[in-house]
């Protein structure tokens, strides 16, 4: 199949590029900065996208441009709003004209963190930040446009490359004898290799006529704190780190005290297997150790 990737530059397109050989389809890889073997669309311009959609003959899009800057956001409530809803829903209604896929990523921001059990797909969403209101509007679009998609939510995104929760321990955690990381956000790491594999994974197990909400981030549960500890522990840095409470660095967006996430459908739907948290954060470590 032919799929198209934007936001190829990110984080998460990036992992999907790693592996794109692997997977038996042809990717063509797009984002807002061109550079080698990624072209460049910007996913708001509509006309730019049809024109890559019928010039390139594709079968499936994978989603992965967003504007995710999420303490930016809530004074940039236009942009966010044009890139993670407008465009999102302007490329659906595209997709459903020219019968293709879309795979579309989303976030646990969509949640407001009050439940302390994993959310599932159809729990009611009530986001407390642009980010996550603006998030949960592509989702909307995307369901009324008519068009054959997966939304596909996950949570706190790393790897070893890009800048992210992971890089920044390493690096803090190198230069700090002691730091503190916040005790009352709960969730679960995902690794954004295993996530760009299960893209591949579900695409090619995908159903006619399926579409719906997926939740995807690694197994079991840990506070940032437990994740930054776990990094140093990974990394042999000895860097002391203290637990805190989020009241103590005040930001502007709000974040969800607890947004671990029922990964039970996409598992059984798909026939996949998801690693634990622990378990990719061994397979990071690697990647990082390796390219040191
Ligand atoms: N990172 C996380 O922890 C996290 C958690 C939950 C869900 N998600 C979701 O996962 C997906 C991938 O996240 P990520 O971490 O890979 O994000 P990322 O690293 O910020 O990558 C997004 C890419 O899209 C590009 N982009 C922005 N506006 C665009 C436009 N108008 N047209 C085309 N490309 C554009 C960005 O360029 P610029 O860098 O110039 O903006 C960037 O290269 C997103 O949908 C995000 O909402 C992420």
């Amino acid at each position: 199949m032919n799929i198209l990737v934007t936001g190829a530059g990110g984080q998460l397109g990036k992992a999907i590029r790693n592996i794109s050989d692997l997977s038996g389809h042809t990717c063509i890889f797009t984002d807002i900065h061109p550079e080698a073997d990624v072209l460049a669309l910007d996913i708001t311009d509509a006309d730019a996208v049809g024109r890559m959609l019928d010039l390139q003959e594709i079968d499936v899009v994978v989603n992965c441009a967003a504007y995710t800057d999420v303490e930016k956001a809530e004074a940039a409530l236009q942009v966010a709003c044009e890139i993670n809803a407008e465009a999102a829903g302007i490329m659906a209604c595209q997709a459903a004209e020219r019968n293709i896929s879309l795979i579309h990523v989303s976030t646990d921001y969509v949640f407001d963190g009050q439940s302390n059990t994993p959310y599932k797909e159809d729990d009611a969403p009530n986001p407390l930040s642009v980010y996550g209101q603006t998030k949960l509007e592509g989702e909307k679009l995307i369901e009324a446009s008519g068009c054959r998609y997966l939304i596909l939510r996950t949570a706190w995104l790393y790897s070893c490359g890009a800048r992210n929760f992971f890089n920044t321990i390493v690096e803090k955690t190198a230069a700090l004898s002691e730091m503190k990381v916040v005790f009352d956000q709960v969730g679960t790491p995902t690794y954004a290799p295993d996530l760009a594999h299960a893209i591949f994974h579900v695409i090619d197990r995908w159903n006619d006529g399926q579409s719906g909400v997926y939740h995807y981030t690694g197994l079991g549960v840990c506070s940032w704190y437990d994740f930054a500890v776990a990094i140093r522990d990974a990394v042999g840095h000895l860097c002391n780190i203290r637990p805190c409470l989020s009241s103590e660095f005040p930001t502007k967006a709000l974040r969800p005290h607890y947004s671990v996430l029922d990964k039970a459908r996409i598992m059984r739907d798909f026939d996949l297997d998801i690693p634990h948290w622990t378990e990719s954060l061994r397979m990071c470590v690697l990647d990082y150790e390796s390219v040191r």
